[in-house]
């Protein structure tokens, strides 16, 4: 047997709904890297649940008036039906409130004492918000006053609203409690921190560079910048519900939610084996050096997973594992902005009710944010379903059983004996493309493995355009040469079932029903490169009877693998948020504008705040200038952005020559998708306005803010 893998996703938090950003970044691809693993005869755990302590629970909880528990039950429930919905299959999904998993509460009691007593944790007295009336210390966010930066009167303890910057809680001006209104005190509390500098300069940082190369370059990168800026973190809090401090003389005070969850890895593992009868394995599994680890999550969550959960299972000295990897994933947005439920910027589950588990699962690995920020459209949505779905597999599948139906009395001809070179070459695409598909999913490159199951699925299609079956079959000398194709269409229809099976389960299992294969495992392991039906052949099931029934758009009957999304479907979604987005950029009240003057160009539509700082813009300097080899318009720039110089092309030429621009002072949109000018990639831009001959003239920073500073 092969070592045993641990597949985690990150434990959701239970207050609110989760979208496809979500799903497309922790949940989808862990359970397509598992269906993969236990494809290739691995033993898997894919464990996770729900996360169910902290601020942001509390204080929703108590806004509505409901017991924390029956709070995180409702979410619960919720969050864990959506999963499902998108076919990810656990097993086991539990969670870190002690009323679902007994298990968490001791564990993470465990940590702690272990940690301190390893000499892990620090303890400090410190000043606190304290609410007299209702007697119980006030966590940053349920302090609201007034921003001592902007002087907005409604900025949170932790940050403000209006200015965007985090803020020190007990420099609010007029502070009050968001409880009750009364105004708190200062008090002192203590806590206990957790050195994470101590952990990097002894192990953390080589244990890291020692996986150089083998994690993803996104997640490595953020990692090291991570490394630099390491430092002791709170380990706990004064809040009435969590997991209690595990010592004398802490009435009051719990973990630190963000130190608890992790530890539910191993806490839903526990219980996971203790209802499977084998308590035993919880620890054998989890510190035994064979056993494999990985962590599935989103970009927020890197820090947590790369860096201080190592540190906290590597300080407790009980030899817990530590992950293999952690193949987090980068944002997800929708239509161009990010995922917003509660203003409704989401894809409600009503727009996808008719749409299959596989479908969905297919144009979401298909859109995944793997290195990169990507997006879900419903034009890509509508490209991936008609044309990798219904035009290439489906239409392959579908048009070579069908024949097989017509021509061969439903059953798959047996094989002649005679092989020509296009045969050949088919059978050469299809064990390249296992290989490259197996090594794509092993290494989390799930976009790729979908390509390169695609790129075998046209090499079929084309296959079967050449050798025109419809007109070997008619004639009886060439009738043996159609079954031989037909024959080769079937086997290579057996083996796509088992690509797309991590991505579409329920569709492989269809293929091999249509096919009276179903008793045959969709296993990795088992294909042998040039495999071969049994010659006598086997009996389809009649088509009409397995695969899916619909009216198309012109309201025909039709029985098919995939249903195309139509134009008038992506027009309709397309006009919903449209109309959501004018609502959110209405113009401002006439009230406060007083126009003097109209401005020269019209003003652009008002944005909102997070709008404004979704453009992330750096002081920069110049420090090497070109004329760009194609274009007299441009020049090519390399800019100094603090923690980065990059090649940037402007257009500017007409305004400076590339002398007089070394050493000076721009602003740069710094995270700006690339865009190849002339050959040239620029890696962002400068900001500009025009001087009064409509010449471009570079904004410059003040000099006193360095390179590198964001702009706000
Ligand atoms: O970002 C989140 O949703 C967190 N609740 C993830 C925690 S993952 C792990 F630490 F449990
Ligand atoms: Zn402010």
């Amino acid at each position: 047997m092969s070592d045993p893998v641990i597949v985690t996703s990150a434990l959701p938090y239970a207050n609110g709904p989760i979208h496809f950003g979500h799903i497309v970044g922790a949940y989808l691809p862990a359970d397509v890297y598992v269906r993969f693993r236990r494809m290739c005869g691995d033993d898997v755990h894919f464990l996770c649940g729900t996360d169910e302590h902290g601020v942001a629970i509390t204080l929703k909880a108590e806004k509505e008036g409901v017991a924390y528990p029956d709070y995180v039950d409702h979410w619960h429930e919720r969050i864990h039906r959506t999963l499902q919905r998108f076919g990810i299959e656990f097993d086991a999904f539990s969670g870190t409130a002690s009323h679902r998993n007994e298990h968490h509460a001791p564990l993470a009691q465990q940590f702690f004492t272990d940690l301190l007593r390893n000499g892990w944790l620090v303890e400090r007295e410190e000043e606190q918000f304290f609410s007299e009336s209702t007697q119980r210390f006030l966590p940053d966010r349920y302090v609201e006053g007034t921003c001592y930066l902007c002087g907005y009167d409604k900025a949170r303890g932790d940050e403000c609203p209006r200015c965007g910057k985090f803020l020190e809680s007990k420099r609010l001006l007029e502070p009050r409690s968001t409880i009750d209104g009364s105004r708190p005190v200062l008090k002192s509390s203590k806590h206990w921190y957790l050195d994470l500098g101590r952990a990097r300069d002894e192990w953390l940082r080589a244990w890291f560079l020692g996986k150089h190369g083998q994690w993803k370059p996104n997640v490595e990168n953020f990692v090291l910048g991570d490394l630099a800026e390491l430092r002791e973190r709170p380990i706990t809090r004064d809040l009435p519900w969590g997991v209690p401090v595990p010592l004398p003389g802490t009435a009051g005070k719990v973990l630190y939610v963000w130190f608890d969850a992790p530890i539910g890895y191993l806490s839903i593992s526990k219980q996971y084996f203790a209802k499977r009868g084998e308590p035993e394995r919880f620890e054998k599994l989890w510190r035994s050096p064979n056993t494999r680890l990985f962590h599935f999550i989103g970009k927020d969550n890197i820090t947590f997973h790369a860096v201080i959960f190592p540190a906290m299972l590597k300080g407790t000295g009980r030899g817990w594992i530590l992950p293999e990897n952690v193949p987090a994933n980068e944002f997800f947005n929708f239509e161009g902005r990010k995922f917003n439920t509660s203003s409704g910027w989401f894809v409600p589950e009503s727009s996808v009710a008719d749409d299959p588990t596989d479908v969905l699962r297919w144009a979401l690995c298909s859109m995944m944010p793997e290195t990169a920020d990507s997006e879900w459209t419903w034009s890509e949505f509508q490209a991936r379903v008609n044309g990798d779905l219904a035009d290439n597999l489906g239409n392959f599948v579908t048009r070579t059983l069908r024949f097989v139906e017509k021509f061969f009395e439903g059953a798959i001809p047996p094989r002649s004996g005679e092989t020509l070179a296009q045969d050949k070459a088919l059978d050469d695409a299809a064990v390249r493309t296992v290989a490259e598909v197996r090594e794509h999913f092993g290494s989390f490159r799930f976009r790729r493995a979908l390509a390169a199951i695609l790129a075998l699925g046209g090499e079929c299609n084309r296959y079967f355009d050449a050798e025109q079956p419809w007109v070997l079959v008619k004639q009886t000398p060439t009738r043996r040469r159609a079954g031989d194709v037909m024959h080769a269409c079937c086997r290579m229809i057996d083996l796509l079932a088992v690509l797309i099976a991590p991505v579409m389960p329920a569709t492989a299992r269809l293929i091999r029903r249509a096919m009276h294969r179903e008793s045959v495992p969709l296993a990795f392991a088992s294909i042998a490169p040039r495999h071969e039906f049994p010659n006598e052949g086997i009996r389809g099931a009649p088509l009409t009877t397995v695969f899916p029934k619909f009216r198309d758009e012109r309201g025909e009957e039709k029985t098919a693998l995939f249903r195309k999304v139509t134009d008038e479907r992506v027009a309709s979604e397309r006009a919903r948020l449209a109309e959501l987005a004018s609502a959110a950029v209405a113009p401002a009240p006439a009230t406060t504008v007083s126009p003097t003057k109209s401005p020269a160009e019209a003003l652009a539509a008002t944005v909102d705040y997070e709008g404004f700082t979704a453009v992330d813009l750096r002081a920069a300097t110049i420090v090497a200038a070109e004329r760009h080899p194609k274009a007299d318009r441009l020049l090519v720039l390399r800019v100094d952005l603090g923690f980065q110089t990059r090649t940037i092309v402007a257009g500017i030429a007409a305004s400076y020559s590339p002398e007089e621009l070394v050493g000076r002072r721009v602003i740069a949109v710094a995270n700006l998708a690339p865009r190849t000018l002339r050959g040239v990639e620029s890696q962002g831009m400068l900001l500009a306005g025009d001087d009064a001959g409509g010449k471009p003239r570079l904004l410059a920073p003040d000099a006193a803010t360095p390179d590198g500073v964001r702009v706000r």
